[in-house]
């Protein structure tokens, strides 16, 4: 039987997970909700489904029915509503996949994730990136021992966003994608250390941007991996949009952008091992992560798998948003942070 599933929040990230749904032959998608009428109207007209103007709505009119839902808000730092919304459908019974940040707010977040453990439910954050396949066959590099010990990580991720919600947007609003990478090759983070700068912007305040655009972050991992991550909301990701470096005693890979080139660089020779996106069958584009994520996490409830198995779970959601305010600690007071949790 399929699982039926609705989808809150109607911008241009919920009106792709809802069509993922209506494609999917192990979902159907009821609805959509939305507390702006134009954005829900529009949405469930074209995909010939049920609206609601609001989660209480929703859930008193098919709460018995739904599986799961897509939180698909946004808010401040692009994840300050998903709180609400998400603790309703908790509070409901129903498994929940959220949109990144897990949360502008680390109490909110922790809550998020202490209330779907204590309901027994799933819970996974849409952190897309990590879901392709040579991002896979990396992570089977590192779990068969080809890198050997590892030992640095090194971790790009540029995009160009003059939106500027708080000084802290950047780093909020995209770095859970790039520190969930660097955590699903490396492990737990438990020490941060964090530079960050404005760039040049004339109408800005003082000359320059609100928000702290660009940012070098180092950590180290528990498993004593030491890792950097660039980031920056003042490039153009035409050019580039991700790169991962992991190196071991054995070799390194470089994984770039997500799914188009995964090469390892063995130590002891000069034969490489490139893996590139087919042309025929492989991605499309960066599009298609979500496709991929959200296909897995419909696999993961229909298997019927314990709230623990689901990748990149609330946890992890959670986890990165504490390596984020660790960093934001890190520059306000100057000094190497302790990770959270
Ligand atoms: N995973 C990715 O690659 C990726 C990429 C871009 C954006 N995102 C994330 O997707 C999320 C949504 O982004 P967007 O650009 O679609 O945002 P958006 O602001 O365009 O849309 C959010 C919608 O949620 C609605 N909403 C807010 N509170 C609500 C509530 N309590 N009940 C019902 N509806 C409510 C708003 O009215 C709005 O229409 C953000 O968290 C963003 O960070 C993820």
């Amino acid at each position: 039987m399929a699982l039926k599933t609705a989808v809150i929040g109607c911008g241009g990230i919920g009106n792709t997970h809802g069509p993922i749904y209506m494609r999917h032959p192990d979902t159907e998608l009821l609805g959509y909700c939305d507390i702006q009428e134009d954005r829900v109207e529009k949405s469930a007209t074209r995909d010939g489904v049920r609206k609601w103007t609001s989660v209480a709505q929703m859930l008193e009119e098919v709460g018995t029915e739904l599986d799961m839902v897509s939180v698909c808000t946004a808010g401040g730092d692009n994840g300050g509503d998903h709180y609400k919304p998400t603790m309703e459908c908790l509070n409901a019974g129903l498994h929940v996949l959220g949109e990144k940040p897990i949360s502008n707010n680390i109490e909110h977040a922790r809550e998020m994730v202490a209330l779907a453990k204590e309901k027994n439910l799933c819970y996974g954050i849409n952190l897309n990136h990590r879901f392709t396949p040579p991002g896979a066959k990396a992570k089977e590099w590192i779990t068969s021992g080809k890198l050997g010990t590892p030992l640095l990580c090194n971790m790009t991720m540029w995009i160009g966003n003059p939106n500027e919600t708080s000084p802290w947007f950047h780093i909020r609003a995209l770095h859970p994608h790039s520190l969930d990478i660097m955590r699903y090759y490396c492990g737990k983070a438990v020490k941060v250390q964090a530079f960050f700068n404005r760039s040049p912007k004339a109408d800005g305040p003082d000359g320059k941007r609100v928000c702290w655009s660009n940012a070098q972050v180092n950590i180290l991992f528990e498993n004593d991996v030491v890792g950097h991550l660039t980031g920056s909301y003042d490039a153009n990701p035409s050019h580039n949009l991700e790169r991962c470096e992991v190196m071991g005693t054995e070799g390194r890979f470089v994984l770039d952008n997500c799914f188009e080139e995964l090469t390892f660089y063995p130590r002891h020779s000069m034969e490489l091992t490139v893996i590139k996106n087919s042309i025929m069958g492989g991605m499309s584009g960066f599009g298609q992560t979500f496709d991929k994520r959200i296909g897995r996490w419909i696999e993961q409830i229909k298997a019927g798998v314990d709230r623990t198995e689901i990748e990149a779970s609330g946890e992890d959601g959670l986890a990165v948003q504490e390596i984020i305010e660790a960093a934001k600690t890190s520059w306000e007071e100057n000094r190497v942070v302790d990770v959270a949790g």
